[in-house]
C-alpha cells in the first residue's frame, strides 16, 4: 500500500529581493515518518516551514500539506499542523494550566473536554506535577515541553518542530527527543524536525534531508546516504560524518 503523502513540494522557491532563500525545493514526507530537516544556519529550513504553513508566500512552485495548498487553505492547514517555532514565547505570569487554557481558547476548543485535554497533554510532556507553577520559574527544557503541550492541544496530524532542542542541556534535549519519538510511535503523528543535534536526529528519524544554500542536496535514510554516496562501512554511518561530507562539497 502506498503511504499518504503528508507533505509534498514541487519546485518550491522563496526569494527575498535578489537572494534565493529556498531554491526549487522538491521533496515529500510520508505519513508516519519522522523526517530530519537538516542544514547550516541560513540554508532555508525555517523559510520552508513558513511556506508549508501558509505564513509566507512562495515566489514559485507549490506545496501540499495533508493534500491542501497552504496558499489557498492556510487556516485548514494550521488546523492540522502543530507548529513549534524557533523562539517560543511564554506567558511568564501564568502557570501551565492557565497557559494551555488560553491556547485552547485561541484554537476554539472549549467546553467540558478542555480540562481533561490539558491534563492529558501535560502528562504526555511530563509536566503534570509542575502544572501549577508559574511558567516564569520553568527551566528552558520545561518551557520547550510546555510549547509541545500547546501544539498538542488541537490534536495535530503533523508536527513542524523548528530546532526544538536548541539551547537545552543534554537532559532537557533528551526528554524532548523522547517525547517526539513517543508521539510518532504511539499517536502516529508525522514529524518534520529541524535540528542541529545530529546524534538525536539520527536516533529518531526515518529519513533525513540536508539543505545547503536553499537546495536539498541529499535525502534518504542515514544508512542509504552513507552507503550509496560515500561507500561508508555500516559502523561509520553517523549522520555527522555524512552531513560534514555534504557540507564540505556544498
Ligand atoms: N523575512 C526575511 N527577509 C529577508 N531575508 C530573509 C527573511 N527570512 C529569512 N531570510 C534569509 O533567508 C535565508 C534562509 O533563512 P532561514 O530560512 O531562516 O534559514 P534556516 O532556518 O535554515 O537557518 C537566510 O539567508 C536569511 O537571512
Ligand atoms: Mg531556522
Amino acid at each position: 500500500m502506498e503511504n499518504e503523502r503528508i507533505i509534498e513540494t514541487v519546485g518550491l522557491t522563496k526569494k527575498y529581493g535578489q537572494q534565493t532563500a529556498v531554491d526549487q525545493l522538491t521533496f515529500r514526507v510520508e505519513e508516519g515518518e519522522i523526517f530530519g530537516f537538516l542544514g547550516p544556519n541560513g540554508s532555508g529550513k525555517s523559510t520552508t516551514l513558513l511556506m508549508l504553513l501558509g505564513l509566507s508566500r512562495p515566489s514559485k512552485g507549490s506545496a501540499r500539506v495533508c493534500g491542501l495548498d497552504p496558499v489557498r487553505k492556510p487556516i485548514d492547514v494550521k488546523r492540522l499542523v502543530g507548529y513549534l517555532p524557533e523562539n517560543v514565547g511564554v506567558y511568564r505570569d501564568l502557570d501551565a494550566v492557565e497557559s494551555l487554557t488560553y491556547i485552547a481558547e485561541l484554537n476554539g476548543i472549549n467546553g467540558g473536554t478542555v480540562s481533561k485535554k490539558i491534563e492529558e497533554v501535560l502528562d504526555v510532556v511530563g509536566l503534570s506535577k509542575d502544572a501549577h507553577k508559574k511558567v516564569g520559574t520553568y527551566s528552558r527544557g520545561m518551557r520547550q515541553r510546555l510549547g509541545i503541550a500547546e501544539v498538542l492541544i488541537k490534536d495535530p496530524k503533523v508536527l513542524f518542530l523548528d530546532e526544538p532542542t536548541l539551547g537545552l542541556d543534554p537532559d532537557g534535549a533528551f526528554r524532548v527527543i523522547e517525547i517526539i519519538q513517543s508521539l510518532n510511535r504511539n499517536r502516529k503523528i508525522t514529524v518534520l524536525l529541524s535540528s542541529h543535534n545530529l546524534h538525536h536526529v539520527q536516533k529518531i528519524s526515518h529519513r533525513v534531508g540536508i539543505m545547503i544554500k536553499g537546495k536539498m542536496v541529499a535525502m534518504g535514510s542515514v544508512a542509504s546516504l552513507g552507503k550509496e554516496k560515500f561507500s561508508l562501512e555500516e559502523e561509520e554511518y553517523t549522520l555527522e560524518q555524512i552531513y560534514m561530507k555534504y557540507f564540505e562539497e556544498g
